[in-house]
C-alpha cells in the first residue's frame, strides 16, 4: 500500500469517530497541520478538542479517548503501541518504527525531511472533505523543507501544483520587500561574510556596486538583480564557501497573494512559540497574525544568541551551552541552529535549558555530517531514554527532555555516539 492509500484508511478511521482529540507541535507546520484537522472534523460533523504542545506527553493519551497526533509521536511509537492508545499519527519525524495508524513517510521510503511536512501529510488525510493545498505549503515551507534543494520535491511539491502558491525564481534570502542592505545584513541562508549583521558594511557593499542601498529587491532591474547576486557569490566564493552552500542563493520562491510564504510562516510560528497555538491556527483562516509578536521574538532572540554565545563550550567532537533557564524551552533549538549557522560550526551544538518536566536538550548539526552517517535523531533518542528522558527528532535537528542533573552524562554519551556514528 502506497502512502496515498494510507492516508486515505486513516481518513476512514478518523470518520468512524464520535470525537478526536487533536494534538499538535507548537510550530508553523504543526499549526498548519492542526488547522486543516480541524476543518476536515468540522465539514465531516465531527466532535474535537484541540492542544497545541511543545512535546508530547504521554500521560495526557487518556485511553478512552481518541487521539490525532500531528508532528508528533513518531518519537513515541514504541510506547504508543504497547499502552494501546487510540490514535492516527500524521508526523513527519524520522522513526523506523511501525504502528498500524501512522502515516509514517519513512515506512514507505520518503524522506519526512525533505519530501513531506507534517501539514502536508494531515492534507492527504483530509483531501477527500477539505482540500487546503496553501496551508500544507505553508507547513512544509516552515519546516524549511525546501532548504536542501532549494526547492519543494516530492509529496511537497504534488501539493504545491494543487495550491494558489506562485512559483518564482529569485534570490532566496529573505526580505525582498524590505530595503536592500537590511536584506544584506539579515540573510541567514546563505548568511553573507563581512554583511552579516553590519548594516553599514552592506551600505558600503551596495554603494561599490553602485545599486541604490534603499531600494528594495522587488523594485531593482534585471541589471541591477544580476549585480548584487554576482558580487553575493563573488564573496562567498572569496570566502572558500562550497558550490552546494552557494547555489542555495538562487532558487524557487514562493507567493500566496503576494507575499512571500517564509512572512506566513513565521508569524504562525512565533505566535505558536509564544503561546498563542490557538490563535495561531485561527489565524490561518482569519490572518490575524499579531504581527507585533515577531517584533518581540526578534528582540528575544537576540539577546538570547548573545547569551549563548557568552556560554558556549567545545566538547571533544562537539560544542555545546546550558543556558541555565534564561531561554525558554522552545526557543533553544532556534538559538542552537541560528549557533550553528552563525558560526559555521562543522560539527554539532548541544543545547540545554531548564523547564517544568527536568531539561530541555536541543541538538543541531550541520548537513554535511548527515552524508557521512550522522543521525541526531536515533542518537539523542538513545541516550534520553538511557537517562530516564525521551527524545526524538530529525537527523541534524533534535530534541529530548532529560531529568535535572544528567547533562554530563548526556555529554559524555553523546560523545561516545558520536563518534560511533561517525566512525572518529
Ligand atoms: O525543540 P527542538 O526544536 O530542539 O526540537 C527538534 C526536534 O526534536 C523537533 O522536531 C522535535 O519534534 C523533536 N523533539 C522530540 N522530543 C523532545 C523534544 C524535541 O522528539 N522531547
Amino acid at each position: 500500500m502506497g502512502i496515498k492509500e494510507k492516508a486515505k484508511e486513516l481518513a476512514k478511521v478518523i470518520l468512524e469517530q464520535d470525537k478526536v482529540c487533536i494534538i499538535t507541535h507548537c510550530d508553523a507546520d504543526g499549526i498548519t497541520g492542526a488547522a486543516i484537522a480541524k476543518k476536515f472534523l468540522e465539514e465531516a460533523g465531527i466532535k474535537y478538542e484541540l492542544q497545541v504542545a511543545k512535546y508530547l506527553d504521554l500521560s495526557f493519551l487518556d485511553k478512552n479517548k481518541f487521539f490525532w497526533l500531528i508532528d508528533l509521536g513518531n518519537g513515541a511509537i514504541e510506547e504508543i503501541v504497547r499502552r494501546k492508545i487510540n490514535c492516527v499519527i500524521t508526523d513527519h519525524h524520522y522513526s523506523n518504527g511501525y504502528y498500524e495508524l501512522s502515516l509514517n513517510p519513512f515506512n514507505f521510503g520518503i524522506d519526512g525531511e525533505t519530501h513531506v511536512s507534517a501539514s502536508a501529510l494531515v492534507y492527504l488525510v483530509a483531501k477527500e472533505y477539505y482540500r487546503n493545498a496553501d496551508l500544507a505549503i505553508v507547513g512544509a515551507i516552515g519546516d524549511l523543507q525546501d532548504l536542501k534543494y532549494s526547492k519543494l520535491v516530492g509529496i511537497n511539491r504534488e501539493i504545491l501544483m494543487e495550491s494558489n502558491i506562485k512559483v518564482k525564481k529569485d534570490i532566496r534570502i529573505y526580505g525582498r520587500d524590505k530595503p536592500l542592505f537590511q536584506m544584506l545584513a539579515y540573510a541567514t541562508n546563505p548568511f553573507i561574510p563581512g554583511l552579516f549583521k553590519k548594516e553599514r558594511n552592506a551600505i558600503a557593499f551596495l554603494k561599490e556596486i553602485g545599486v541604490d542601498y534603499k531600494k528594495k529587491w522587488m523594485e531593482c532591474s534585471k541589471e541591477e538583480k544580476r549585480g548584487i547576486l554576482s558580487a553575493v557569490i563573488k564573496r562567498l566564493l572569496d570566502c572558500g564557501f562550497s558550490y552546494n552552500y552557494i547555489s542555495r542563493i538562487f532558487g524557487e520562491v514562493y507567493e500566496l497573494d503576494g507575499n512571500d510564504v517564509r512572512k506566513f510562516s513565521t508569524l504562525l510560528n512565533s505566535m505558536a512559540k509564544y503561546g498563542y497555538g490557538k490563535e495561531a491556527i485561527e489565524a490561518c483562516f482569519n490572518k490575524n497574525f499579531q504581527e507585533k509578536l515577531l517584533e518581540i521574538h526578534k528582540k528575544r532572540l537576540k539577546n538570547y544568541m548573545e547569551f549563548a554565545k557568552r556560554r558556549l563550550e567545545e566538547y571533544n567532537t562537539f560544542f555545546f551551552f546550558h543556558a541555565e533557564s534564561y531561554i525558554s524551552d522552545t526557543m533553544l533549538g532556534t538559538v542552537a541552529g541560528m549557533l550553528l549557522k552563525e558560526e559555521d560550526f562543522p560539527s554539532p551544538i548541544i543545547a540545554f535549558t531548564e523547564n517544568e518536566k527536568g531539561i530541555k536538550v536541543s541538538a543541531r548539526a550541520p548537513y554535511s555530517l548527515a552524508n557521512k552517517g550522522l543521525n541526531l535523531s536515533t542518537a539523542i533518542k538513545k541516550i534520553a531514554s538511557k537517562l530516564g528522558g525521551e527524545g526524538g527528532g530529525h537527523r541534524c535537528a533534535a530534541g529530548a527532555i532529560i531529568p535535572k542533573g544528567k547533562e554530563k552524562d548526556f555529554l559524555r554519551f553523546f560523545d561516545a555516539e558520536l563518534k560511533y556514528q561517525l566512525t572518529l
